[in-house]
């Protein structure tokens, strides 16, 4: 049985203040939650005053990003340590607003998931396909190339530690979210690379989560696919109310 996952990306939103009122807020409204994990993803600047509000609750805090160096002369990065330091245990790796604008590549994404796994963070690795991708029947292929790639040199233990989101580029922010079973199929397909990468254990227990405008009205209807085990949020996951309905969608 997957426990299920709902995670906050809030990309480049919020200030400090606003992080930790909005988390204050939270850990009121789902205090009672037992049955989802939780995880809110600030900037970097954030994660650590967030933490000091979320630690003794259900709500765990990513990043969302890192850099694979330990340390040294790499003005402007930050390494797994010093996430793990602030209160992260969970960092997005690979999402495709990195791949597009900070020229990411799997190569690259693949040294970060060694940093975050060398430090005890579950790296949530994010694999997706372009429209025009889509649109040339090109998806499988993609996504086992960004999977097959990412993961290359990994041991069957490193590759049970990660979490996988699949977030379509063509759905993400445009209020377009892949229909239920489009989704389910390429969640499926994860699932089968998953297993001929690994074995059919570490393939079933991998929580493989959905992203491209999840809001409340379509959350239960994604949920309810038997390959999809949670949700990476962006726009829902700035406002309360709707963060709170998808967290609690199975009882709404
Ligand atoms: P939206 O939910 O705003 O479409 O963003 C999805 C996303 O990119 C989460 O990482």
């Amino acid at each position: 049985m997957r426990r299920p996952l709902m995670a906050g990306n809030w990309k480049m939103n919020k200030t400090i203040s606003e992080s930790v009122s909005f988390v204050r807020m939270l850990k009121a409204a789902v205090s009672g939650v037992k049955d989802i994990g939780i995880i809110i993803c600030p900037t970097f600047i954030s994660t650590n005053a967030v933490y000091g509000e979320v630690k003794d609750s259900n709500i765990s805090v990513g990043a969302q990003n890192l850099f694979w160096e330990e340390k040294g002369a790499f003005t402007g990065e930050v390494s797994a340590a010093m996430l793990r330091d602030a209160g992260c245990s969970y960092v997005l790796i690979g999402h495709s607003e990195r791949r597009q604008y900070f020229g990411e590549t799997n190569e690259i994404i693949n040294k970060k998931i060694k940093a975050a796994l060398s430090n005890g963070i579950v790296p949530v690795l994010c694999v997706g396909e372009s429209l025009k991708e889509r649109e040339e029947n090109s998806t499988f292929e993609i996504i086992e190339n960004q999977l097959k790639e990412s993961l290359s040199g990994f041991s069957q233990e490193d590759a049970s530690k990660l979490v996988v989101a699949y977030e379509p580029v063509w759905a993400i922010g445009t209020g377009k979210t892949a229909a239920p079973q489009q989704a389910q199929e390429v969640h499926a397909f994860i699932r089968r690379i998953y297993s001929e990468m690994y074995n059919n254990i570490i393939a079933d227990k991998v929580r493989i989560i959905y992203g491209g405008s999840v809001k409340p009205d379509n959350v239960s209807e994604l949920m309810k696919q038997s390959d999809i085990d949670g949700g990476l949020v962006g726009g829902a996951s700035l406002e309360l109310e709707s963060f709170v309905k998808l967290i609690t969608y199975s009882r709404s």
